[in-house]
């Protein structure tokens, strides 16, 4: 079906591509080898080049780095890993001169167990008011067994049980992902209170808006029933990873009134309705249809969720073709803007997962005896589907270093593997560590101009010099010029507020229009197929993903033609 085009002043959230940055992996200012805040600030112009609207920041909290900053200790305070708060001040309000938006992360499903209110309801004992802002329960039987037998998403069980201020074992309390990340309980009103509270700091201090963590996971059934599934972060996807059934633990009918409260917080930040001011939401949220996910972005809830349907999608012009027609009609349904995204801090790198026989079930890290991706392909192919991402209309996500094309690192020794997810499933999961890997800056330089050090966090694979940014700036074909030709020219023809009209031209060839009323549209084709695809005659071409072969497009390649 033919998708309407947006009136040219729309939202900025309507269209914007937002950039995400790994706050340990972007760049490293003190030279202790981990990302930080200055370090950010430092590379802002590179990414107001690069043409992003906005960024997101993963977590930069006080955190002990059990998840990576995902458990968080104090909501209000920056980690001095990363630099203080006056270094989140200096970040802001330098996106701000350059015109990029600042977009941060919230992780509300769960704190650090180093959280201050964590520490006081285990000091205070069961029964306490400190208790009730986490989901404690006594154990089964003679309380030695866990209160249900839900699992961990990282693997194991989702309750550990503590010792009590007197020293006796004693309750057991939930969470849903690392043992050191208890779940809060998001009934009781003190906890919704903080909350508002919290947002309303960080919206004093400028930031356009949050990334809600597992938004679908805040409210559980209260009847805490017993479920024999594993709480996997997957959805839709192919064959194995197709997962319909949800669990009691997540999205609960109850979290969307938390939004409601949040939508009236965020707008009362804009009294006159100036479209520029707007402050947005966007929610992680890993359910099993679009049309789940799009009630998270009804009018009076969040701005956004993200399309994680598209980013599983297999690589084949049926199922491609269908999830991004599917994505627009959940997205009209509620009226609000679809989003695309195919990398993030979560997943295999789309360079590499793509790399994977066609139909592989989304893996969880690649580990180096494993089957290796073909680094070639996946390139190819990564190339097309972004190239394809960016000509939709909607809103698009990018995830550090993929505008450089980078691989996943598939040959991480153990040793130095961080992720929760690993070391719970003892090593049956690889886990996430792989696409967390420091970005290569400069080829010839210590840690690839990461930062000042010889050493970073993460090991960087040696291949990671020849994709390093000062190899591909300026490179003609480069993939870093092919992102920065994509968003200008994503700009110039307006198309994340563009119209979509489908094309057929052939059955392994996904093609559309995109137009905005009144401007010239764009045609945008990708080949899946093997047979060389010729260009509608009278078109010019605009961008390639790869090279046209005597004027014909090639397998696995996209290109906007006006
Ligand atoms: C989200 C984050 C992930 C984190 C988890 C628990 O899925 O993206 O990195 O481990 O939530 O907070």
């Amino acid at each position: 079906m033919t998708h309407n085009p947006l009136p040219h002043e729309a939202p900025w959230w309507r269209h914007a591509v937002i950039y995400q940055v790994y706050p340990r992996s972007f760049a490293d200012q003190d030279g202790d080898g981990v990302g930080d805040l200055p370090g950010i600030t430092s590379r802002l112009p590179y990414l107001a080049e690069l043409g992003v609207d906005a960024i997101w920041i993963s977590p930069f909290y006080r955190s002990p780095m059990a998840d990576a900053g995902y458990d968080v200790a104090d909501y209000r305070d920056i980690d001095p890993l990363f630099g203080d708060l006056s270094d989140a001040d200096a970040l802001i309000a330098r996106a701000h001169e350059l015109g990029v938006r600042v977009v941060i992360d919230l992780v509300p499903n769960h704190t650090s167990d180093q959280h201050a209110w964590f520490q006081a309801a285990l000091a205070a004992g069961p029964g306490s008011p400190e208790r009730e802002r986490y989901v404690f329960r006594p154990g089964r039987g003679d309380g030695t067994e866990p209160p249900n037998n839900w699992e961990s998403v990282f693997g194991g069980g989702a309750w550990t049980r503590v010792t009590e201020p007197d020293g006796t074992p004693g309750q057991w309390y939930l969470h849903l992902f690392d043992d050191t990340q208890p779940d809060l309980n998001w009934d009781n009103p003190e906890v919704v209170e903080e909350f508002q509270d919290v947002l309303r700091f960080w919206l004093d201090r400028g930031v356009d808006g949050f990334r809600v963590d597992v938004a679908h996971a805040l409210i559980k059934d209260p009847e805490l029933p017993d479920w024999h599934g594993r709480a996997v972060m997957a959805n839709g996807g192919d064959g194995e990873t197709a997962h319909t059934h949800l669990g009691p633990m997540w999205d609960q009918e109850g979290v969307h009134e938390i939004y409601r409260g949040w939508r009236r917080l965020l707008d009362s930040y804009n009294p006159t309705g100036d479209p520029a001011q707007d402050r947005i939401l966007c929610a992680e949220a890993w359910l099993p249809t679009q049309e789940r996910t799009m009630r998270y972005t009804r009018a009076d809830e969040m701005h956004q969720a993200f399309n994680f349907h598209f980013l599983q999608s297999p690589w084949r012009v049926d199922d491609v073709t269908e999830v991004v027609e599917a994505s627009l009609v959940a997205a009209e349904a509620v009226g609000a803007p679809t989003t695309w995204v195919l990398s993030n801090h979560d997943v295999v790198r789309h360079a590499s997962r793509l790399g994977l026989p066609v139909g592989t079930p989304r893996p969880n890290g690649i580990g180096a005896l494993e089957p290796q991706p073909n680094a070639v392909l996946g390139l190819r192919r990564a190339r097309a589907a972004t190239t394809l991402m960016l000509a939709l209309p909607g809103s698009a996500y990018l995830y550090n270093g993929e505008e450089l094309g980078l691989p996943e690192h598939t040959a991480l020794p153990d040793a130095v593997r961080q992720d929760p997810a690993f070391h719970r499933t003892a090593g049956e999961e690889t886990g996430r560590d792989g696409c967390r890997v420091p970005m290569p800056w400069t080829a010839a330089a210590p840690s690839f101009g990461f930062g000042p050090g010889e050493e970073s966090w993460l090991p960087q694979p040696d291949l990671y010099g020849v994709f390093a940014v000062d190899r591909q700036q300026g490179v003609e074909g480069s993939t870093l010029e092919l992102y920065r030709t994509l968003l200008r020219l994503r700009r110039e023809h307006d198309l994340g507020v563009g119209g979509l009209e489908w094309l057929d031209l052939g059955p392994e060839v996904l093609a559309f229009r995109n137009a905005r009323g009144d401007g010239t549209p764009v045609t945008v084709i990708t080949n899946f197929g093997e047979e060389p695809v010729a260009l509608p005659e009278g078109t010019s071409v605009l961008v390639c993903s790869g090279r046209l072969h005597e004027g014909m497009l090639g397998q696995d390649t996209t290109v906007w033609l006006s």
